[in-house]
């Protein structure tokens, strides 16, 4: 067996008796593959993690950055009380309209709000609506824009708001600090904004699974 055949039926083993996917979040995979969408939502047990970090930090108010067809944004909307909101903010039309469709079957489309347009245009109009706080910010989305995704999530947020950021390890590219690919510098600017922020106390997780070896970095807002 090769290493990421193992990395594989570990995942299929953790899934099938922690956090398989019941009928809505199948579907919302069956119907992103069906679109064309990229296959790089979380895998099963990400996804549940995310949902427990919501639920473990109370979180009322969601701002994710990376909708691709809302296997994410089910697992973290799942988190919510009945009058919590979760806005997550997508670049193509397609990809939002495909989530759009899977969250409402998951019967989510109240507490859920996808915003089509590049984040960056999304987010200054968000913050000028002077919303509540967000208690946990997922950013997912074009790696590059990561250190200006985890400053708007610094305006957005208050003390003891959660921000995660996807997808830092990409196979130890983060590593090479020599490397001139946008999301290696821009994953490693949003680390090192982290590790130097007066208002963040921050660490990532090297992870393999089923979408391979990379992981994840937390932040908590202290103030
Ligand atoms: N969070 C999803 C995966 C997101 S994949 C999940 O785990 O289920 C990354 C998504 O970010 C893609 O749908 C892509 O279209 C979107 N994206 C890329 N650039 C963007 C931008 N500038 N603004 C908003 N979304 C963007
Ligand atoms: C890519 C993006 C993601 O958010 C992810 O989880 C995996 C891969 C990508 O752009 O390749
Ligand atoms: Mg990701």
């Amino acid at each position: 067996m090769s290493e990421s055949q193992l990395w594989d039926a570990v995942d299929d083993y953790f899934t099938a008796h922690l956090s398989p996917d019941d009928e809505a979040l199948e579907a919302a995979l069956r119907d992103s593959d069906a679109a064309d969408l990229p296959s790089i939502a979380v895998t099963a047990p990400q996804g549940k993690l995310l949902q427990l970090l919501a639920e473990i930090q109370g979180a009322r108010h969601i701002l994710e950055i990376g909708t691709l067809g809302g296997y994410s944004t089910i697992r973290l909307a799942r988190a919510l009380p009945a009058d919590g909101r979760l806005i997550s903010l997508e670049y193509d039309p397609k990809h939002a309209e495909v989530a759009t469709r899977n969250i409402a079957r998951a019967g989510l489309d109240k507490l859920v709000e996808v915003r089509v347009g590049p984040a960056l245009e999304s987010l200054p109009q968000l913050a000028d609506e002077n919303p509540a706080p967000f208690d946990l910010v997922f950013i997912d989305a074009d790696k590059a824009n990561n250190p200006h995704y985890l400053e708007w999530a610094l305006k957005l947020t208050s003390a003891g708001s959660l921000i995660i950021i996807d997808n830092v390890v990409r196979e130890g590219r983060i590593a090479d600090a020599d490397s001139t690919a946008p999301d290696v510098q821009g994953t490693r600017s949003a680390i090192e904004m982290i590790g130097s922020h007066p208002r963040l106390s921050g660490t990532a997780i090297q992870t393999v699974g089923a979408k391979g070896y990379d992981g994840f970095a937390l932040a908590r807002v202290l103030a």
